[in-house]
């Protein structure tokens, strides 16, 4: 087998022989274990130190006060800022302020075509209700088809609800106007699970980027090429691939076109549809404290779902595991991760790819 992947657990735990790849050269190929544990290529030094299966160690690190470990990988002292506010915070008072985002009892079945008269319902979201507060990242997870991106799209208004309500910021949003809508979607934007089918293809990324912008009349022709920019440089990609088209972009550089697509209008919540699950280690960690910066500076709001446990631990506050459409378990990602409850939880966590593996900690 060939097995082609930026995700080093799943290399430990599937492949005998591993050959790692840098600006389209090999650097360095021997047995996995060998790779893994003594990493020579300052390349490969890099992305086995930033390996997130490693999220729960750096967490400690963060609880001995000293955070003196020098940042050798993505995973850097800001996010380890954030895992120690948080615990100081999981012992605050619950703060008094209602919920920004509330979901009760959300339903969606769908309607599947079938010949003849039988009908069939697939029930994708199923009396699921949760509150995310201002400014905190919510994690939803779950396998495949537990319904992750169903909820997420209930709350985009992409889909009608089969019943139960949402309120954003306390609106009901089953009664917005066209207006209010619109006002909606400048507030909140999502980053899909698959940039193949979200950019248009026809759309150089510059414009792509810009593309909500001018949709919803901000700034000037100008002031938005160097908004661009800015953003394409926050992402992490260089300038000149704003005259590339999506077909010509890497996985990971079309996902973080529609990464920075989404900051344009600097909106109050992102809902981030696996958004960071197809970038390498090394990105993806650039990606998550660019995102963890933002809502330390600006106070964002992020529904993050997933299937990556080793990345919820250490970005998310509160975690909800979904099976079949429902809530089956959440708590605080502390709680959840030190004390899973459900036997269902337990199997997540244990599914985590090289979750048993050592890789070698320092570079
Ligand atoms: N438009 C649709 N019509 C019919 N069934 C649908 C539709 N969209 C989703 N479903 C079904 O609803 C269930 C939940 O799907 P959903 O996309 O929310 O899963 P998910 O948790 O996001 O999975 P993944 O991790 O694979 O992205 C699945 O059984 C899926 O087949
Ligand atoms: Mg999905």
């Amino acid at each position: 087998m060939l097995f082609i992947t930026h995700d080093l657990g799943l290399a430990a735990d599937r492949a005998e022989h591993l050959v790692v790849m840098y600006k389209g050269q090999v650097v360095e190929s021997g047995p996995s274990r060998e790779i893994l544990t003594d990493p020579r290529h300052p390349y490969t030094k890099r992305l086995v130190s930033a390996a997130p299966s490693l999220a729960s160690k750096r967490l400690e690190v963060a609880r001995q006060d000293d955070i003196d470990v020098s940042p050798t990988g993505a995973i850097e002292a800001p996010m380890l800022e954030r895992a120690a506010e948080r615990e100081e915070q999981a012992d605050e008072v619950p703060a008094s302020e209602p919920p920004l985002i509330q979901i009760k009892d959300a339903q969606k079945i769908y309607k599947l075509r079938t010949r003849g008269l039988a009908k069939k319902e697939v029930r994708a979201v199923d009396s699921v209700s949760v509150d995310v507060a201002r400014g905190t990242t919510t994690a939803i997870v779950g396998e495949s088809g537990s319904g992750k991106s169903t909820l997420a799209k209930l709350f985009l208004q992409l889909e009608p609800l089969t019943s139960g309500s949402i309120e954003f910021d306390g609106r009901d949003m089953t009664r917005l106007s066209r207006k209010e809508l619109l006002a909606f979607r400048r507030r909140v934007q999502p980053v899909f699970q698959d940039p193949y089918g979200t950019l248009d293809p026809q759309y150089s990324v510059g414009n792509t980027i810009a593309e909500p912008m001018a949709i919803h009349g901000v700034g000037t022709p100008k002031s938005r090429r160097e908004r661009v920019e800015e953003l394409l440089e926050q992402v992490a990609l260089p300038t000149e691939l704003r005259d590339r088209y999506p077909s010509e972009l890497s996985g990971g550089q079309r996902q973080r076109v529609a990464v920075a697509r989404a900051l344009a209008l600097q909106p109050e919540v992102l809902v981030l549809d696996e958004a960071v699950s197809a970038l390498d280690v090394l990105v993806q960690g650039q990606i998550l404290q660019l995102l963890t910066k933002l809502q330390h500076e600006l106070g964002l709001t992020y529904l993050f779902i997933t299937h990556d446990l080793a990345v919820v631990r250490l970005v998310a506050d509160n975690v909800c595991v979904m099976r079949q459409g429902q809530i089956v378990e959440r708590g605080t990602t502390d709680e959840l991760f030190d004390n899973p409850r459900e036997e269902y939880t337990q199997r997540l966590l244990e599914a985590i790819p090289g979750a048993s593996f050592e890789f070698a900690t320092e570079a």
